[in-house]
């Protein structure tokens, strides 16, 4: 009998390991943005990374042993360190469109970090998925806006 596999979503931060400095910087981050979004899309996954002050942030979608797999790369990562996860569950769909957008302060989203308290709740550690998965679909509405995509939800 075939095994359905059911629909997961991961929320997670960690500490940049990235160099200090920032042209870099730049140039790691887009070669890590190229990679993984061949990945996901290749594994159906979607996610929004954000990237700022020194951490980073990510919430990933998709078919539960992908995303296991996907995570395991990730965690093992030497690119960033101190990987922690706040949501690992089945979710009934996905909210995520992209298959990789990366947010940050250089793509002009500086606002939204900011309005969200991202950088004091991650220093402070206990962050709660709800209200991480809300600067999430925030940033996420901003960006496709941005591209003259509305969201209907
Ligand atoms: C912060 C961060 C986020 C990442 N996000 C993803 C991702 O969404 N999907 C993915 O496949 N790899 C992601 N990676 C990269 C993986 O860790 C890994 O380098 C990549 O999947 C290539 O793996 P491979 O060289 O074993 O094929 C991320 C890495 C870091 C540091």
């Amino acid at each position: 009998m075939l095994s359905r596999s059911s629909h997961s979503r991961i929320i997670y931060f960690s500490r940049s390991a990235l160099d200090k400095d920032p042209d870099a910087r730049l140039e790691q981050e887009t070669q890590l943005v190229r990679t993984s979004r061949r990945q996901n899309e290749f594994a159906l996954i979607t996610s929004i990374l954000a990237h700022d002050k020194g951490w980073f942030l990510q919430m990933l979608e998709g078919d539960r042993d992908s995303l296991n797999q996907t995570f395991a790369r990730i965690s093992g990562d030497s690119r960033h360190k101190d990987v922690r996860i706040v949501e690992w569950r089945e979710s009934p769909r996905r909210e995520l469109l992209p298959s990789l957008e990366l947010i940050s302060r250089e793509a002009g989203m500086g606002d939204i970090f900011d309005k969200y308290g991202v950088e004091e709740v991650l220093q402070r550690g206990t962050p709660t998925a709800a209200h991480l998965r809300e600067f999430m679909l925030t940033a996420q509405t901003l960006l496709l806006s941005r591209r003259g995509i509305e969201v209907l939800t």
